[in-house]
């Protein structure tokens, strides 16, 4: 059985990531979606809610699980049985540091396979979605429509 992981902080889960998602279900047997959890970052969303919202959006996925971890991609990849960490690559700007993460990951012993991102999400980041909605623009169409309306709310609140 083939088994893969795609690490991110999913904050939250873009249609860029779900694209890549559901690729590497044609891939692979079995997907596990892990989001990491760093102290250091302020998230918008908690990992429970990224979570959540992870497993509403892979429902109709077969063989995706939604996971969490601290510490090390390739530690984590070893413990669930993933030999390979999936990413979507965007553009040149993604690769110098995901080239860095797939080479140091490759010597702790796990390798990456990258997809090239479909190019109308080539732009998309989390960051970016988080920062338009906040400043009132439009992104309908970019996130899932159930992470949207959870953007809303939880601008609302603040
Ligand atoms: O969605 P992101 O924030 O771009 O994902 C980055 C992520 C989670 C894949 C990367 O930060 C990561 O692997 N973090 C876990 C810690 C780790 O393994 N660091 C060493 C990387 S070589």
């Amino acid at each position: 059985m083939t088994k893969a992981c795609c690490p991110g902080s999913f904050d939250p889960v873009t249609n860029g990531h779900l694209d890549v998602v559901e690729r590497a279900c044609r891939i692979f047997d079995e997907v596990v979606v892990a989001v990491v959890e760093n102290p250091s970052k302020r998230p918008l969303f908690t990992i429970e809610e990224r979570m959540e919202l992870l497993r509403e959006v892979t429902a109709h996925l077969d063989g995706v699980k939604v996971s969490s971890f601290q510490g090390l991609t390739t530690e984590f990849c070893k413990q669930v049985g993933a030999h390979v960490i999936v990413k979507g690559l965007r553009a040149v700007t993604d690769f110098d540091y995901e080239m860095q993460m797939a080479q140091m990951n490759a010597r702790m012993g796990v390798e990456t396979a990258f997809l090239a991102a479909r190019p109308e999400f080539t732009y998309l980041s989390s960051s970016l979605m988080k920062e338009v909605l906040a400043l009132g623009g439009e992104i309908d169409g970019l996130v899932p429509p159930v992470v949207l309306e959870r953007m809303r709310e939880k601008l609302r609140g603040r």
